[in-house]
């Protein structure tokens, strides 16, 4: 609990200036905290900076909380899984992808071949990367171009801003991703695939590779909190059930095989990505995005798991 007590969790957030304050202490109890490694699986991530940490909360009204280096850039990695999915269930609908994606946990990591072969092949949730190039294969459009450009515009307006490449981080994640075209070749092994297993791959490594800060995770995770409304922009980017069966997806496997035990601890349902960042969910209240780039054994953010874990008992966030 790191001596954090727990507000109750009510239908809403406190008043603004608690807010506010609640962000800077969490900010400042958690600035001096540098544990963790930085990845280096996708080379150009081992260069970042490890001393960025930024901290934001929108809340479904559009009020937006910041502290620290909110703006600053980052490649969105996994966390672009949670929104292609949501942008799948738009498409396809609740059956199709509980069939074809699923959702349940693998308790493996999340590059793991393994959670395949032990499955008959199904990838078994959209927040692994067998489940993510799963789902990023049923993306609308004719070519892998269209699936690409029609991802970066459903990521651009959950963000409720236009979303570009780092082409930088592409280019360093291509050269380095021969497991994920080996996880996408085995998926088509087994049938599971019906698009190019390789081009596929290339469209999920872009979508990885989307920039964001901070603040624009707040506000992605605060249209899922919102029911699919994004608070800055007004517009209705999915429906409320698509919001609501992502939510479900994340709270099963957004943290990997530490689900549980972030479910445990901090009770949101929260998407890391390997560059540093989290989204962590507040359904009807708004969502907490952070960016540290020092992570954990299972790549998650040191210091983003801590600041979501203070904010969740302070702000009385809790889903349970
Ligand atoms: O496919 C990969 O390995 C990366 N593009 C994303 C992995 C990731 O972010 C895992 N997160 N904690």
């Amino acid at each position: 609990s790191d001596g954090v007590e727990q507000r109750a969790s009510t239908g809403n957030l406190p008043f603004d200036s608690e807010v506010d304050a609640l962000i800077l202490k969490a900010y400042h109890r958690y600035l001096d905290l540098n544990d963790g490694q930085l990845a280096d699986y996708i080379p150009i991530l081992a260069q970042a900076d490890p001393a960025l940490f930024g901290l934001a909360l929108t809340d479904i009204a559009g009020t937006q909380y910041r502290a620290g280096d909110t703006g600053a850039s980052f490649s969105i990695q996994s966390i672009s899984k949670a929104f292609v999915f949501a942008l799948v269930c738009e498409e396809i609908g609740h059956s199709a992808v509980h069939d074809r994606v699923g959702v349940n946990n693998t308790g493996l990591p999340f590059n793991s071949v393994m959670a395949v072969e032990l499955n008959d092949g199904h990838p078994m949730n959209p927040m692994v990367n067998a489940g993510a190039i799963a789902t990023t294969a049923l993306m609308p459009g004719a070519t892998d171009v269209e699936q690409w450009e029609a991802i970066r515009l459903g990521l651009s307006r959950f963000a409720g801003r236009p979303l570009e490449l780092d082409g930088d981080v592409y280019r360093s994640e291509m050269a380095a991703n021969q497991r994920n075209k080996a996880i996408a070749r085995l998926l088509e092994s087994y049938g599971r695939l019906t698009t190019d297993p390789l081009e596929t791959v290339d469209v999920y490594t872009r979508q990885c590779a989307l920039s964001v800060t901070a603040n624009d995770l707040a506000t992605m995770g605060a249209t899922l909190a919102g029911g699919g409304v994004n608070p800055i922009t007004g517009e209705r980017v999915v429906s409320a059930e698509v919001a609501r069966d992502t939510l479900a997806a994340l709270a099963a496997a957004g943290m990997y095989e530490r689900s549980g035990e972030w479910l445990f601890e901090i009770g949101l349902p929260a998407k890391s990505g390997v560059s540093g960042g989290i989204v962590a969910v507040s359904p009807g209240k708004g969502a907490i995005g952070v960016y540290s780039p020092l992570l954990d054994p299972a790549g998650n953010s040191v210091r983003g798991q801590r600041a979501c874990g203070y904010l969740s008992r302070s702000l009385g966030l809790n889903l349970f």
